[in-house]
Parts: structure tokens; sequence; C-alpha cells
């Protein structure tokens, strides 16, 4: 198995060494008509919540205790930008971590600069942790990362008292001078954004009084919720105009033991794999149905997917289930509802691929973010569909699939992954479905969110080869 997929039986240390030199080489692969998939499928924790659960360990006051935090590149790159901050995080095997932070306040100048690699998230939360610190710091990432805007989270900084020289376009590398004497921001985010929103109330930490954030459309709120878990002062109320979240500032955050719940958003891929191949019958456990983030599972079963919730529980504070997906070939296309958007937003990919299966139009509207992701994730898909003979509109906001049912997906293409994990994966579902091979150019990004998806897949029963073999 190649180092960079399956890092299981790897020495702690040499994990972060190999998904640094993990950058760089393609890794061309092929995926092919599967099935039937049958067994569970364990994947990893989820991203959101392993970024948090260190940026909070951080800036918390003692040792907390993270289980099951996703061990995938872009959780590293955070793990080792808190330790240039001045936390002590530690790999202590069997992806249970531990953080000793430095407490509100406490972060320390990094000594080099900041390379995020690819993750959005990653950046976009350390930016708005450190901007209300005395210090500067500079933050580079990979071709993807560095394309992307980043004026979303200096224009919020910039009320706290920070300032940010970027490239041209508000683009990394870029260097943040955080704010002296920081004042406290009451701010409206201007897209769907959890990164924004996120970005603001880290920063609000080390400001006085109260910051306020106001969102329009409710976004993933793991947050929010783990700053109260961690012991802040935060307020969140329904209102006319949206969520307002208010947060008092300089509260001393205590550490915390955090078991991070299994990851929707790579549930996906096993769940849309099985709707698709013929027999497959796939049990996806302990997935969280937070309701910021399950809308992709609704919308599959809008569709007529054989998706059922098993075990319905309450773990931590949030909803938990096992999914049961089925072959499911009378698909029909939807007209998803576009107040989902941001519930879903990281699984228009995949749904674009499960939606080629269906019979007649799935319709996608008010999606514009899905441009500024890892990729312009609509043009991704939308050429990649089309060089597997399938027929997609698109505009600026919206993208249209014409499904051609369960066995008539002809496949064939080559796909560009541009950088983007949930490209290149989606792309792989697509192809153990269609009639002929799917073809990528790099499945290397895959090691960002979803590093044992190879192996995972491989004993669920899909054919998903390297090029290279
Ligand atoms: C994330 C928020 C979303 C999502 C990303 C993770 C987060 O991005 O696409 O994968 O953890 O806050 P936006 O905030 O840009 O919508």
């Amino acid at each position: 198995m190649d180092p960079a997929f399956g890092l299981g039986y790897l020495a702690h240390n040499a994990k972060e060494e190999i998904y640094m030199s993990a950058h760089g080489t393609p890794v061309p692969m092929t995926s092919r008509k599967s099935g039937p998939l049958s067994g569970e499928a364990n994947v990893p924790g989820d991203k959101s919540i392993s970024h948090r659960s260190l940026i909070l360990g951080a800036m918390a006051v003692g040792n907390t205790k993270i289980h099951g935090l996703l061990e995938g590149r872009d959780v590293m790159d955070t793990a080792k930008a808190m330790r240039a901050f001045g936390a002590t995080v530690t790999d202590h095997g069997d992806a249970h971590w531990t953080v000793q932070g430095v407490g509100v306040g406490g972060f320390c100048e990094p000594e080099d600069v900041i390379d995020c690699g690819n993750s959005g998230t990653g950046v976009r939360l350390i930016i708005g942790a450190m901007a209300t610190h005395a210090i500067t710091a500079t933050f580079t990432g990979d071709a993807s990362l560095n394309g992307r805007p980043m004026a979303r989270v200096t224009d919020p900084i910039a009320l706290f008292g920070a300032t940010a020289h970027g490239r041209t376009g508000g683009r990394l590398p870029m260097t943040i001078i955080g704010a002296k004497d920081p004042v406290p921001v009451q701010y409206r985010v201007p897209m769907p954004s959890a990164q924004v929103k996120s970005a603001v109330l880290l920063a609000g930490l080390n400001a006085p009084g109260e910051t306020v954030v106001i969102e329009k459309e409710a976004t993933r709120d793991h947050t929010e919720r783990m700053l109260k878990g961690f012991g802040a002062d935060i307020k969140v109320e329904d209102t006319d105009e949206g969520r307002v979240i208010t947060l008092k500032g300089y509260p001393e955050l205590a550490p915390q033991t955090i078991v991070v719940p299994r990851d929707p958003s790579s549930a996906a891929f096993p769940v849309c794999a099985a709707l698709i191949c013929a027999g497959s019958d796939v049990l996806v456990p302990n997935i969280g149905l937070n309701p910021t983030r399950a809308g992709l599972f609704a919308t599959l079963r809008d569709m007529g997917a054989d998706l059922t919730y098993e075990n319905e529980r309450i773990e931590g504070g949030e909803p938990v289930a096992d999914l049961r997906a089925r072959f499911s070939p009378d698909m029909k296309g939807i007209k998803v509802p576009s107040e989902r958007a941001a519930s879903m937003i990281d699984e228009y990919p995949v749904l674009s691929v499960v939606a080629s299966f269906a019979q007649g139009q799935t319709v996608m509207r008010g999606v514009k973010e899905l441009r500024v992701k890892e990729s312009d994730r609509i043009d991704a898909m939308a050429t990649g569909l089309r060089a597997n003979g399938m027929s997609v509109e698109d505009g600026e906001d919206w993208w249209i699939v014409d499904g051609r049912g369960i066995s008539d997906v002809p496949g064939g293409g080559h796909c560009e992954t541009h950088l983007d994990h949930r490209i290149a994966m989606s792309f792989m579902i697509l192809g153990m479905g269609s009639n002929e091979p799917v073809r990528i150019d790099d499945g290397g990004p895959i090691v960002t969110s979803f590093p044992i998806f190879e192996d995972l897949m491989a004993q669920l029963g899909a054919s998903i080869t390297r090029d290279d073999r």
C-alpha cells in the first residue's frame, strides 16, 4: 500500500512526515463497474470537528484529550500550525491526541510561515484565532488554497483591528498583523459560510465585551456547540434576521475530552456507491445527523433512495444513526430545495453522480459557494460528467444534471480533479456504476479528508485501482 493512503502501520512521527511529502506527484486512478457492495464502512472522524478540537484545545488552559481525530492531511496541517503558535500537540496512536493549550490570548508568534496545505477551514479558522493577538504570522498553502478568496475573513478581522497583506485579490500567501488592542465586533456574515462565522467567533474570544455574529442561513454549528462545551459564554438566538450568536470575550476555556463523531461528508461516498451498484447493502455506522450537516441524506431519500437510519440515538448532544444504504435502481431526479444547500454544501459533487443514475433532471440552485471550494466544483463536475457522456447545464449559482437511469451512464471519460479530494472521490464513485471505467488524473488529494478511502472501498467490493500498478 502506498504510505500516503493508509497510515495505520506507521510510527506517529513518520505519519506527519509522509503527509508533508504527499504534496506533488499525481496519483492517476481508475474505477470500474463494481458490486454488489457489502459490509460495514467505518469512516474516519469529522474533519470540521477535528480542526476545531485542535484549535479550541490550543486556546484552552490545560490538557484536551481528543479521541477519533481525523488523521487526514488537512487536520495534520492544523496540528502543526497549533504547535507553531505555542501549543503542545501529541499523537498517542489510534487517533488519540492531546493538546496542551496556551489559553485565550496565549498564542506566541510563529517562527516560520504557516503552511495550511489544501485546507480552507484550517487557514480561515486559524487566521481568526490569531487575529486578536499582538503577533504577526504569514500563511500559505498549495496551489488550490492559494487561489481561494481570503477577503471573507480579512474583512471582518480588520474590524477587530488586524491588518492583512496578501497577494492581489486577497489571496495567500498572506501576512496577518494581529490587533494590539482589539475591539469587539458585530458582523453580519455576507455569504453562508461556517468558516467565516467561526473565524469571527474565534477572534472574538480575545477581544473585550461582546462579539455578535449574524448569519442569514444556518450553517454548520460545531464552533458554537464546542465553544459552549469549552465553557465560553455564548448565546444563539433564532430571529427574523437569522441566527444571532453572541459571545463574551476573554473566557477561560477549560480543557475537554472530545470524542469526534464520524464524518457525514465521508459517509456520503460509500452510501452513494451502494445506491448505484447492483445488489449492494452497506452499513455505515455512527454517523452524525446534525441538521446543519445531514442535507444529502434527506435529499437522497427524497429521490427514492433505499437509505434508512438504524439505531437512532443522541451522542454527545448530537443526533447519530447507523446508515443502511441498499441498491436503489428507481431513483428520480428532484429539485433540491435551495434552503438545504448549506447543510449539504460539500456533498453536491457526489450528489451529481447519483443524479446521473436517477431518471430525469436533478436541479441544484443557490449553490454559488461551490465555485470557491478547493476547486470550482460546479465546473469540475460538469466538465467531468460531460466527458463521461452525461448532459449537464450550469450557470453562476445553479446546475442541472440530466439523469440517464441506473444502467445507462456511459462512463469512459478522463477527469481532472484540480487538487480537490471530493472531486476525485466523486468520479471514483461514478466509475463504479457506469458502463465503461472512469479515470482521474490525480487521487493524491484524497488524503486530505479520507486517508483510508481506497482500503475501505476495496473492502466493500469496489474496483478502484491506481494506474501505476
Ligand atoms: C467547513 C465549512 C464549509 C465546508 C468546509 C468545512 C467548516 O465551508 O465547505 O468543507 O468546517 O467550517 P464554508 O464555510 O466556506 O462554506
